[in-house]
C-alpha cells in the first residue's frame, strides 16, 4: 500500500537517457541529495533552538557533464515543475549575475551557482527527483544541495566544510525563491547519515548522530496531498513573531527564554504572540528531552513528545490544517504506534509517524479508510546525505 521508492539509479538512468536524448551527451557525474523530515524541533531553527531531523531515501539527482562555452542548460523531468521544464543561461560575472526569473524550479539552481564559494563552469545537465513537489519533504532543499553537489564535482572545488555548503545553499533559497528559511533542510540534505537522525544545534551549528536503526521500528510518512495558500505567507510572519517576542524579552532569540521569564511578560503582549513563543519555548525543551529518550531507546516518551509537538504546532504555533489534525488523530488510534505529527513548515503537506514495523499495514488501512482525502504513503528509514555517485 505504501509507494515504491524508486532506487537512486533508477533516476539515474531515466536522467542520462534524457541527457543524451536532449543534449547529445553521455553522463560523466552524477550526484545526489535527499529530502527531508524532521521527527521534532517544529519551527525552532530560526529561533536559535534544536531540530532533530532525518535524510529520505527519496533523493534529487542530477547528471551531467562540464562544458567549456559557459553556458549551463539544465532541464528537469519533475513533471509537476513549472514550464519550461529547460533553461539556458550564462555562468555568472561579476558584473552579470544571475537573478531571479521564472520558471521558478530553475531559481534554486540559479541561486546555488550564484552562491558558491569558486568559479562555476558551463555545464549540461538533467534533474530527476523521487521528492515529491511541494510535499514538505524539502524538495527544494534537495535540489539546492544536490546542485551543489554537482558543481563541486564538475570543478573539483568543494566547499570549506559541509556546514559551509548548508549555509550557502540557505542562502539561495533566502535570495532566490524569497523564502526566509531556517537552516535545517540544507543541513540535513548535505549531512545526513544512514540510520540516524541529526540532532542539530541550530545557534552553534553543531551536530550529533543518534542512532534509530531499530529494525523493528519504521517512520511512516503520510503525504495528506494538500497545500493550503496560507503557507506562502504565514512562515515569514511566524518568523517575525517569534523575534519580536525575544526582543519584548530582552533576549537575542527564543533559545535563551525559560517559560517563565514569558510568563513575566504575558500581560504586556498579545494573546498570540504568547502562544507562538510558548510553542517554541516548549518545544525547544521537547526536542533535547526527545533525543535523550531515544538514546535510551525509551520509544514509549520518545513518540508520545512527538505527538505533543503536533499539538503545541497546532494550538499554539496555528500552522497545522484540518487534514494534518485528522491523520495525527487517525494515526494514534492504532495500536503499536508510538507518536505522530506534522512534519515541515505547515499548512498541507506530510505528516510522519513513528510506528512498530508489524503495525505499519494497520496504521496505513485505517488512514485510508477515515481520512477525508487521498494520501500517499511512504514506508522509511533514516538515509545517507548527499553525495556523488557512481556511474
Ligand atoms: C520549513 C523551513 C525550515 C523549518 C521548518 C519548520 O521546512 O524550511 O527551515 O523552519 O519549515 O520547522
Amino acid at each position: 500500500m505504501a509507494a515504491v521508492i524508486p532506487k537512486v539509479s533508477e533516476l539515474v538512468q531515466k536522467a542520462s537517457e534524457a541527457l543524451l536524448a536532449e543534449y547529445g551527451c553521455e553522463a560523466e557525474t552524477a550526484v545526489c541529495a535527499p529530502g527531508r523530515v524532521n521527527i521534532i524541533g517544529g519551527h525552532t531553527d530560526y529561533n536559535e533552538g534544536f531540530v532533530f531531523p532525518m535524510a529520505l531515501p527519496l533523493v534529487t539527482v542530477v547528471v551531467g557533464k562540464k562544458t567549456s562555452d559557459g553556458i549551463c542548460c539544465i532541464k528537469t523531468l519533475m513533471p509537476s515543475a513549472d514550464e519550461p521544464r529547460m533553461v539556458e543561461f550564462q555562468v555568472p560575472t561579476a558584473e552579470n549575475p544571475l537573478k531571479p526569473s521564472k520558471p521558478y524550479w530553475a531559481n534554486y539552481v540559479k541561486g546555488v551557482i550564484q552562491n558558491f564559494h569558486g568559479p562555476v563552469s558551463g555545464f549540461v545537465a538533467v534533474v530527476n527527483s523521487s521528492v515529491p513537489l511541494g510535499g514538505g519533504l524539502s524538495s527544494s532543499a534537495a535540489l539546492e544541495v544536490a546542485t551543489y553537489t554537482f558543481l563541486e564535482a564538475i570543478t573539483q572545488d568543494p566547499a570549506e566544510s559541509l556546514k559551509a555548503k548548508a549555509l550557502a545553499c540557505q542562502k539561495a533559497e533566502h535570495t532566490f525563491a524569497n523564502m526566509p528559511c531556517g537552516i535545517m533542510d540544507q543541513f540535513i540534505s548535505t549531512m545526513g547519515k544512514a540510520g540516524n537522525l541529526l540532532f542539530i544545534d541550530c545557534r552553534t551549528l553543531e551536530s550529533k548522530c543518534v542512532a534509530l536503526d531499530d529494525p523493528d521500528i519504521v517512520i511512516l510518512i503520510t503525504n495528506s496531498n494538500v497545500r493550503h495558500t496560507l503557507r506562502g505567507s504565514e512562515y515569514p510572519l511566524r518568523r517575525i513573531h517569534c523575534q519580536k517576542a525575544a526582543v519584548m524579552l530582552g533576549m537575542k532569540s527564543l533559545r535563551d527564554a525559560a517559560i517563565e521569564d514569558l510568563e513575566k511578560y504575558k500581560d504586556c503582549m498579545s494573546d498570540t504572540m504568547y502562544r507562538h513563543a510558548r510553542h517554541v519555548i516548549t518545544e525547544i525543551k521537547r526536542t533535547q528531552d526527545c533525543e535523550v529518550a531515544l538514546v535510551n531507546k525509551d520509544y514509549q516518551n520518545f513518540g508520545r513528545m512527538i505527538t505533543e509537538c503536533h499539538y503545541s504546532l497546532k494550538n499554539d504555533f496555528e500552522v497545522s490544517c484540518p487534514e494534518l489534525d485528522e491523520l495525527v488523530a487517525l494515526a494514534v488510534e492504532v495500536p503499536g504506534v508510538f507518536g505522530s505529527r506534522l512534519t515541515g513548515g505547515g499548512f498541507g503537506g506530510c505528516t510522519i509517524t513513528v510506528v512498530k514495523q508489524d503495525s505499519v499495514d494497520a496504521v496505513m488501512s485505517h488512514i485510508k479508510e477515515k481520512y477525508r482525502g487521498t494520501p500517499t504513503f511512504y514506508v522509511c528509514q533514516p538515509s545517507e546525505g548527499a553525495r556523488i555517485l557512481q556511474l
